[in-house]
């Protein structure tokens, strides 16, 4: 596909993307395990590197962003799971960050490395320089300020042009573990989605496979302006192979140019207790089945308090939450928006086949849609992901279990729910 397709808008790649019955049956792909990309970017050794595994309640919030928890196991195949959850385990998405007086950290910018439970100094700052200059207040900011990216090969080798979804999503997941994290180290966080990417990826050094979506910011304004550091950072290849798809790069760029949206500066306060939070951070997984156990309403109620709550953000849209209620103690089963039924019965069948027939939309307690008519694909999208992880982590401390779903039939469930809005993602909880 060229630059130039026709199609190359966010509304019409989201159309383009999506699935339906006859297209699942005759688009099915082969994956070719030679050209697999890494889901690990790592910088040259000579980097200096800062060990997250340490009491420091900063690096515990950092490690607590992406960290490892969890390894996996099979004839021939070892791989580690982390805080944040990724479709298909592909992890998309690096997290770079900025520190200026933080303490145990040097003034500078910074690589998260997953795969070493470490932070790698990109570069030192000195006080006229830095990030914040990339944002729309370029006045310098102490605290941590971080930098969430997306590299499309890694999910677009798997799930090839739908893959720029799941880069957004899963975005929002790590957008969604830094907001856990920090509800529990400290108080006042924004996300922010006018930032300069272009200025940022060429900073950054990063080559077309790249690119910077969203920034989470937990820093404090001083008065003087900075400038975004001279020259570029050393390019360091973050997949091993890579395939270019010039219309998910046309879309990355077109999501770049916000349309009209609102300043949320309400920040939600942590509705749970915080031991059972920080245990949950570490402990959530994605339920591979349910066992048909319903959950409570309170449960539910809960649930769904901490779903909903603002997401403090430069550029929010609304996201609405639909519920197929299958298994719910106190409720009848029905399709339900906003405590109110759109229609009553049985859909647990149809909530599994909207799911590409995953028995988890039909045996979980409520299977969600995410739904928008906002215009903002890309800071839509990362809301979404956001959310989903409010819901992995609700249900963790109540002890039942989640899962992301990013394959349903699009429009069909539009029709099932009776919107004109995008589906954005699906979700289920259950026991
Ligand atoms: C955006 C997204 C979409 C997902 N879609 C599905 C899905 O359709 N079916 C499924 O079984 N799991 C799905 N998952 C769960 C992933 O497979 C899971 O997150 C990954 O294997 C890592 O495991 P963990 O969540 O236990 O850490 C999805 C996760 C995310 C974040």
């Amino acid at each position: 596909m060229n630059e130039f397709h026709p199609l190359s808008s966010t509304d019409a790649y989201h159309e383009t993307t999506k699935h339906s019955w006859i297209s699942v049956r005759q688009h099915a792909y082969t994956l070719d395990w030679s050209t697999q990309p890494s889901t690990y970017k790592r910088y040259p050794v000579d980097f200096p590197r800062i060990s997250l595994l340490e009491e420091n309640p900063i690096k515990r919030f950092l490690y607590r962003v992406a960290g490892i928890t969890a390894k996996k196991s099979y004839p021939g195949v070892e791989y580690y799971l982390r805080t944040n959850p990724s479709a298909g385990a592909l992890y998309p998405n690096e997290v770079y960050f900025q520190a200026r007086g933080v303490e145990g950290f040097a003034d500078g910018i910074y690589h998260l490395e997953v795969a070493s439970s470490s932070a790698v100094l990109l570069r030192s700052i000195d006080e006229s320089e830095g990030l914040e200059a990339a944002l729309e207040d370029s006045r310098r900011r102490r605290g941590l300020l971080l930098f969430v990216s997306g590299i499309y090969w890694r999910s677009s080798w798997k799930y090839r042009d739908r893959a720029f979804r799941y880069v957004l999503l899963d975005a929002g997941h790590l957008l969604g573990s830094s907001e856990a994290a920090v509800l529990l180290w400290k108080k006042d966080y924004r996300i922010r989605y006018r930032i300069d990417r272009e200025g940022l990826n060429r900073f950054f050094g990063f080559g077309r496979e790249e690119g910077m979506l969203s920034a989470f910011d937990l820093s404090t304004p001083e008065s003087e302006e900075v400038r975004l550091p001279k020259g570029s950072l050393r390019q360091t290849d973050p997949t091993g192979s890579f395939e270019p798809n010039e219309w998910i790069e046309a879309v990355y760029r077109e999501s770049g140019h916000l349309q009209v949206c609102h300043d949320e500066c309400r920040v939600p306060q942590l509705p749970f207790e915080r031991e059972a939070w920080a245990e949950a951070i570490l402990r959530r997984r994605s339920i591979r089945q349910f066992s048909r156990r319903s959950i409570s309403k309170e449960e539910l109620v809960q649930i769904l308090d901490w779903a909903q709550a603002p997401v403090p953000s430069d550029c929010d849209e609304t996201v609405e939450l639909y519920g197929v209620i299958n298994r719910v103690e106190g409720m009848e089963p029905g399709l339900v928006k906003e405590g109110e039924y759109l229609k009553r019965g049985d859909f647990s069948n149809k909530a599994g086949y909207l799911c590409l027939e995953q028995g988890l939309g039909s045996e979980s307690a409520v299977t969600f849609f995410l739904v928008s008519s906002g215009r903002n694909y890309a800071l839509l999208y990362q809301k979404a992901g956001l959310i989903g992880h409010r819901l992995y982590l609700a249900a963790t401390v109540l002890g039942i279990g989640a899962s992301g779903i990013g394959a349903y039939y699009d429009d069909e469930v539009r029709e099932f729910l009776g919107t004109e809005g995008k589906i954005l993602y699906a979700f289920a909880i259950g026991r």
